[in-house]
């Protein structure tokens, strides 16, 4: 067993390392390019705000004045250290610290444009592509600013994005556009067809639902082959199969009715009411459940109260329940086996009962110690109250008639019941019955 554990760990430990490795290798690839275009981005952000800050401190110069002495003095101001200040400092918003920190990098560099380069109308060209170098000319990537796959004009020939470009960093590799694959994503992948494709255009479009993965053309007559659920058909190509009204083998159980979808069907249950259906709702019935009866807006409950013979014994009461019913003792009364008993009554009887119980014990014991031998059965009996003479049948509580058609609660609160009674079959000569009782009293 460790032998084995052993070698699978030296197996599988390499390829778990492998795998970490890969990953953190892509990982740090992919985190590289990723800082490489914020750096580009960034410094795109700050020459576009270098841009706005001279077209703010040029209307400035300009507002009312002297218009000879401004001039003079214009042209000291437009190249003044004052304005590159002015500029400079309203560049990044507050919180922007890779703008604060490229600034502080690089502001030789800008600072050195402003001084030689001013007259270089694209400071974004001069600083972020040509000298601080974060940035490539549109659709050229890497270090050395290649030209994306099939050129600047339309990489990936229009139908993807060229990894990386407008930055020093990513691979140029084309990522296609969905439906289309290739170096130069004019090849049109699995699930897709041709529509058209000439030197410099490809057009891609989605096979029709009904299709596996390869068609020739639009629609379900473009399909090569057709999906499972449907079928093929030379009219009108591939055609979604109704599942519900094949007949050989219903394909939903009997409480459930079948719903056909393109190229598949659904089977849902009926209504709570029904045995059988055709729909939705209790109207979609085609039988009902025991309990429930056709009426006029389908399987409604039966009142199995209105009913004939139904909890009648006395003081008994029918509650009627959706799909059944159950026969319950009215208020004041408990049930004793199939009858309802008069609470006050039981109780009186039950502590009447404990106290011949205790005599009957008495009677016995004088007996034993009077030397009458072979005190028999039948002697005990007789010694008991008349009551409790009883016959056997009617102190056998089955309730299992009542039971039959009582909801889950009803029945533990009858098996409850039932525990509070002397067990029958224990003590049966003990045992009041409502029949005793009512002698008795
Ligand atoms: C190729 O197709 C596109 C799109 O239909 C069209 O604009 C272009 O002129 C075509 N080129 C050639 C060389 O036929
Ligand atoms: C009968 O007496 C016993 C013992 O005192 C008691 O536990 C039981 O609840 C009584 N039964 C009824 C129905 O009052």
């Amino acid at each position: 067993m460790e032998v084995r554990l052993d070698l699978s760990w030296r197996l599988v430990l390499p390829v778990i390392i492998g795998i970490m490795l890969l990953l953190s290798s892509c990982d740090g690839g992919k985190k590289e390019n990723e800082a490489i275009k914020k750096k580009c981005d960034t410094c795109r952000t700050v020459t576009k705000g270098f841009k706005e800050g001279m077209e703010r401190t040029a209307r400035s110069m300009y507002e009312g004045g002297d218009a000879d002495w401004e001039e003079k003095k214009l042209g000291s101001y437009a190249t003044s250290e004052m304005r590159f200040i002015e500029v400079t400092e309203s560049l990044c918003e507050s919180k922007e610290h890779d703008c604060h920190n490229l600034l502080e990098k690089e502001e030789e560099l800008l600072e050195q444009w402003w001084k030689e380069h001013l007259e270089t109308p694209d400071l974004f060209q001069w600083f972020c592509i040509d000298n601080y170098k974060v940035c490539c000319p549109e659709n050229t990537y890497g270090p050395d600013c290649e030209e994306c796959p099939y050129g600047v004009e339309r990489p990936c020939k229009g139908a993807g994005k060229c990894m990386g470009a407008g930055t020093r960093g990513g691979s140029g590799k084309c990522k296609c556009n969905a439906g289309y694959k290739g170096d130069l994503c004019d090849i049109c992948k699995d699930g897709y067809y041709q529509v058209m494709k000439n030197e410099t255009h490809t057009t891609c479009k989605a096979c029709h639902k009904a299709c596996t993965a390869l068609c020739t053309g639009g629609g379900p007559k473009g399909c090569k082959k057709c999906k499972v659920g449907w079928l093929w058909d030379d009219e009108t190509g591939c055609q979604d199969v109704d599942e519900c009204v094949v007949e050989a083998k219903p394909p939903c159980d009997i409480d459930e009715f079948c719903e056909n979808t393109q190229g598949s069907h659904k089977c849902v249950a009926c209504h709570g009411a029904c045995d059988s259906c055709l729909g939705e709702g209790k109207d979609k019935c085609v039988k009902c459940k025991k309990g429930y009866e056709m009426k006029e807006d389908g399987c409604g409950d039966t009142d199995e109260c209105e009913q004939e013979n139904i909890c009648e014994e006395e003081h008994m009461e029918c509650h009627n329940v959706p799909g059944s019913h159950y026969c319950d003792c009215e208020d004041g009364y408990d049930r004793v086996g199939n009858e309802c008993v008069d609470k006050a009554l039981f109780q009186a009887n039950n502590e009447t009962d404990q106290a011949s119980e205790e005599s009957s014990e008495n009677l016995e014991s004088t007996t034993v110690e009077e030397g009458e031998v072979g005190a028999s059965s039948g002697d005990q009996q007789a010694v008991l109250t008349d009551g409790a003479k009883t016959d056997e049948k009617e102190t056998n509580f089955d309730n299992s008639e009542f039971r039959e058609d009582l909801p889950k609660e009803k029945d533990d609160e009858i098996l409850k019941a039932g525990q509070e009674i002397p067990n029958p079959s224990d003590d049966s000569e003990n045992m009041p019955t409502p029949q005793s009782l009512r002698e008795e009293l």
